[in-house]
């Protein structure tokens, strides 16, 4: 029996349409580039590479793979509480991510298009894929009676201006690092499928496939730019983005424990196997990679960990304004002084046979 009068699940802008979530520096952002800069881009170096990615982009394989099936209609109403809302916060950050991949691919499939065609293809293809990941975890949410308002999202949420360097040092963590999250998840649960809680999860075999593609464009990319991943200042920046992803992702889901139980899956262990398994994807184009087995990476990481959940409880906790801040300043200052120690750790150099 429907129950109307049921408490909405979260914050309301509409009924059904969510609050979109408070912005802070560990949710997933949105960004814009120099569009000039990227269409000017002297690709010819490594242009084959690029034309058989854009070749498997074609192909599309996951045409017919984001079809939700009948496993989908049922109540969802025993998936309740606390996992219930830490569920729809992890469909709402993915679905945000996700979305924010495809505006930034569509705008610069839009603005190469005549100027930078194998690129301005392959961003429009890498777009199809994010809207359709976006909106199937979109309609996900709706199993849940909440839904986001993309449109809201595109006009409300602040860009971060990158230059093309720097997008393709992020974007191409971003779609490794969210291959490995995927397949992790999938694998866990093709062996414990009692903890598959929801359909979602049987998607992310072949889902984790497009990421996989993406990474590996945006590798081709920087091939053609070997300026970009050779000289010192790409070690210092390959460095730099290495560690903001994985320290952003460690501390988000240390932050979510219970969501990753829900699963049975141990948030910790899985972070420290996809950070391990990011790490070593990436050396296959950045010059350098962090040494994740030194014992002070992993120790370093978990007291920030510790000290952003004590933020996070300052942060709920009813004290005004002023003396919130004061309370949160020690573990700020306590997370930036482990992030700094951590991007000082001496990295590996990437042993690989070639660099185009
Ligand atoms: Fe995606
Ligand atoms: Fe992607």
């Amino acid at each position: 029996m429907v129950d109307s009068l049921k408490k909405p699940d979260a914050a309301e802008m509409r009924p059904g349409v969510k609050v979109p979530a408070k912005e802070t520096i560990l949710t997933p952002r949105f960004y814009t580039t120099d569009f000039d800069e990227m269409a000017e881009m002297d690709i010819s170096v490594n242009e084959d590479e690029l034309k058989a990615i854009l070749e498997e982009f074609r192909a599309d394989y996951n045409r017919h793979h984001f079809v939700r099936d009948e496993e989908f209609t049922q109540s969802w109403d025993h998936i309740d509480g606390n996992t219930r809302r830490l569920f729809v916060e992890f469909l709402e950050r993915s679905c945000t991510a996700e979305f924010s991949g495809f505006l930034l691919y569509k705008e610069l499939g839009r603005r190469l298009k005549g100027r930078s065609p194998v690129l301005a293809e392959c961003f429009n293809l890498m777009s199809r894929d994010e809207a359709r990941h976006a909106g199937f975890l979109n309609k996900a949410m709706s199993d849940f009676n909440l839904q986001l308002d993309l449109g809201f999202l595109t006009k409300s949420k602040k860009y971060t201006f990158f230059k093309p360097k720097f997008i393709f040092y992020a974007t191409y963590l971003s779609e490794k690092i969210g291959y490995w999250r995927y397949i992790t998840i999938y694998r866990h649960l093709e062996s414990h499928p009692e903890n598959r809680i929801y359909p979602i999860f049987r998607f992310f075999e072949n889902w984790c496939q497009d990421e996989n593609r993406h990474g590996d464009f945006f590798s081709a990319v920087m091939k053609a730019q070997p300026q970009i991943i050779n000289d010192w200042r790409a070690k210092l920046w390959c460095r730099f983005f290495l560690l903001s992803v994985f320290a952003t992702m460690y501390l988000n889901d240390l932050q979510r424990q219970d969501f990753y139980a829900a699963i049975g899956l141990d948030a910790r262990q899985y972070d420290i196997h996809v950070i391990r398994k990011t790490n070593e994807t990436a050396a296959r184009v950045f010059p350098v990679l962090l040494n994740v087995d030194h014992p002070d990476f992993f120790r370093r990481l978990d007291i920030a960990a510790e000290a952003n959940s004590k933020l996070a409880a300052v942060a709920e906790s009813e004290a005004a304004g002023p003396l919130k801040f004061l309370r949160k300043l020690p573990h700020i200052i306590g997370i930036g002084w482990q992030i700094v120690q951590l991007y000082l750790m001496k990295p590996l150099p990437a042993e690989r046979s070639t660099i185009h």
